[in-house]
């Protein structure tokens, strides 16, 4: 190695040694929290009171037993545990989605607590002061969330704003409810719920005698879908329907020697995806779905005297490898027999 060449090799080196360095110390100071003022001023503009201050759960809560219940479960669940700065994530609280509170609290004492206690009333804070979240269009309710939650700290969530549910209006809290427990975490047994409450036709497909096990807690509305959003027609999981459904039925894709034809490539010209009143998730009955295609045919066994010829129905007793198959029938060409 020629005395330059060492240089420009040691120069790369330092380069290298001072980026990573640079990197990874920007990484450990991304991970810091700390106060984030200009969201801040834009959830006091969303409020629509630029005069309200943040004034902790602490102070919003300690003598209002009213909520114990629900600072506990939020206490106990992933948003709630995050309070610990020693984790490095953001800091959630009841001020995070609900907005400042120091409106809400104006006037409230210990004395007039307790006095109302004697009369037996629960002091109430002035919660009109709040963002009133229940009611802003969907785009801001789901701001509320992103702030936090964007594309990188929540990956499934990186097509959320390309996606039909957000374009359609629809937003996080239509399916997440923050409030019903301490675990946040999406269960996968309530999920055809979360979806049912708006496609009332799919479920009523998965009440159809033939239909993919749903209901029965076997597949989910996730397997195929992503209703986070998708850049995949349907908000499908995969690229093609055909890769969506192959994932489980995985002896269906092929390639085979006997293929048939191209019909293969997209499962839905022969099948329903969530449920049909035909066997087998099929479009038409057999023979009718064959017959769209083929005109049928009849075979007489010439070697039997007298044999009468059948028109043959029942295609898939004899074409039983209808999706392909490697094998040939015994005249050597491929009729899907075996
Ligand atoms: C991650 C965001 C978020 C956090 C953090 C949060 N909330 Fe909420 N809260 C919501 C949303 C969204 C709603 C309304 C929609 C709903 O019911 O799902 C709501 C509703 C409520 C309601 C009921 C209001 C009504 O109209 O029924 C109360 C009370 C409440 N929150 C108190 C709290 C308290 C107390 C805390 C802190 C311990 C807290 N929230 C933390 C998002 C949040
Ligand atoms: C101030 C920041 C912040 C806001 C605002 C916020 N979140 Fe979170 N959220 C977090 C953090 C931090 C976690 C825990 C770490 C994680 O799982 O990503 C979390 C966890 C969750 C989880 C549970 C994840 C799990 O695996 O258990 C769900 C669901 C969730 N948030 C939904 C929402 C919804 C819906 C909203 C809007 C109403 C919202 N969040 C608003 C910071 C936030
Ligand atoms: C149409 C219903 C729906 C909408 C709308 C929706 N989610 Fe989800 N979300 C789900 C489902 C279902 C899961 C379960 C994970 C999976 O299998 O994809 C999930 C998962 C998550 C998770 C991971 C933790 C968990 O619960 O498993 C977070 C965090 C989250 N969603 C946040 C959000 C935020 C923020 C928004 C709004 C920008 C949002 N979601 C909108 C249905 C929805
Ligand atoms: C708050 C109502 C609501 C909820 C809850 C909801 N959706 Fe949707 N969904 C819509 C609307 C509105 C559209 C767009 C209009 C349409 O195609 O029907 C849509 C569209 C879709 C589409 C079709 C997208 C396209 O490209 O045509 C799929 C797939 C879908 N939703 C799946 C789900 C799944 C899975 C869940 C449950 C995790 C769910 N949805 C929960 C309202 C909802
Ligand atoms: C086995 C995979 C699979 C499962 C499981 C599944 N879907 Fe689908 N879904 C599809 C396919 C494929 C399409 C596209 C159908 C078409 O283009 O005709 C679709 C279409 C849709 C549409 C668009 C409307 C339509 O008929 O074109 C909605 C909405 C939808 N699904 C919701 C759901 C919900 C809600 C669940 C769970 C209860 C669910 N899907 C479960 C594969 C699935
Ligand atoms: C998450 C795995 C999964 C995916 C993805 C999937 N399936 Fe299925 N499929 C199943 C299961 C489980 C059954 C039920 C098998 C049983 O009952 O033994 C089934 C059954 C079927 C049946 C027979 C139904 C009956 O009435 O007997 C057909 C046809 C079918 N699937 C086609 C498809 C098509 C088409 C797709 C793509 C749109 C698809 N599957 C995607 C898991 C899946
Ligand atoms: C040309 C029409 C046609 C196409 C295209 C088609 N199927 Fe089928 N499929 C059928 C018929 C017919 C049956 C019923 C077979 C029987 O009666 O024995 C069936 C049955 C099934 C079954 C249940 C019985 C079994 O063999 O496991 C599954 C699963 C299935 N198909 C998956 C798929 C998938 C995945 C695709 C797309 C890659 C697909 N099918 C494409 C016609 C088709
Ligand atoms: C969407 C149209 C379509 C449907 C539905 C369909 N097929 Fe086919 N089928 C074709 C095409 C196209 C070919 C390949 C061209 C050819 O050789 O005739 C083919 C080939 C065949 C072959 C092999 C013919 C040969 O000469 O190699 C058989 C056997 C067959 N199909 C049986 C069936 C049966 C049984 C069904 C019903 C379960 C069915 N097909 C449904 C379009 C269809
Ligand atoms: C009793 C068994 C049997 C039944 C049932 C049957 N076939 Fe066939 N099919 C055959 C045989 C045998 C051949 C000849 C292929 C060979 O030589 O291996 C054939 C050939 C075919 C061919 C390719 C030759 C041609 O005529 O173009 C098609 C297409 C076909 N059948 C479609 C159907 C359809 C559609 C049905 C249902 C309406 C059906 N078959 C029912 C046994 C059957």
């Amino acid at each position: 190695m020629g005395g330059a060449q060492k240089r420009a090799v040691f120069k790369a080196l330092f380069c290298l040694i001072v980026f990573l360095s640079l990197f990874l110390s920007g990484c450990e100071a991304l991970r810091q929290s700390r106060p984030i003022l200009p969201m801040r001023q834009y959830e006091k503009m969303v409020a629509g009171r630029l005069d309200a201050d943040y004034v902790g759960t602490k102070t919003c809560l300690s003598a209002c037993h009213y909520h114990d219940q629900l600072k506990k479960d939020f206490d106990a669940s992933t948003m709630g545990v995050q309070i610990q700065r020693s984790s490095g994530l953001p800091l959630v609280n009841c001020e995070s989605c609900h907005g400042p509170g120091s409106l809400a609290i104006k006037g409230i004492t210990p004395e007039k607590v307790a006095a109302d206690a004697k009369r037996g009333i629960q002091t109430a804070c002035n919660y009109k002061t709040f963002i009133d979240i229940k009611h802003l269009p969907p785009q801001a309710q789901a701001l509320i969330c992103l702030k936090c939650h964007t594309a990188n700290a929540t990956f499934n969530l990186h097509n959320w704003n390309a996606g039909p549910h957000a374009q359609a209006g629809v937003s996080c809290i239509d399916c997440h409810k923050v409030h019903n427990g301490p675990d946040l975490k999406t269960m996968q047994r309530d999920i055809a719920g979360m979806c049912f409450k708006c496609h009332k036709e799919v479920k009523a497909e998965f009440s159809l005698p033939s239909h993919h096990p749903v209901n029965e807690g076997r597949v989910f509305c996730t397997d195929c879908h992503d209703p986070m959003g998708s850049i995949n027609e349907k908000m499908l999981r995969r690229p093609t329907v055909k890769q969506t459904c192959t994932r489980c039925h995985g002896e269906k894709e092929g390639p085979f020697a006997f293929e048939h034809s191209e019909n293969t490539e997209d499962c839905r010209t022969c099948h329903r995806p969530h449920g049909s009143v035909n066997a087998n998730l099929l479009v038409v009955p057999v023979p009718f779905l064959c017959l769209q295609c083929h005109a049928g045919h009849r075979i007489s066994s010439s070697s039997a005297p007298g044999s009468v010829s059948t028109f043959y129905t029942r295609c898939t007793d004899c074409h039983s490898q209808i999706h392909g198959t490697d094998l040939p029938s015994a005249s050597g060409s491929g009729f899907f027999h075996r």
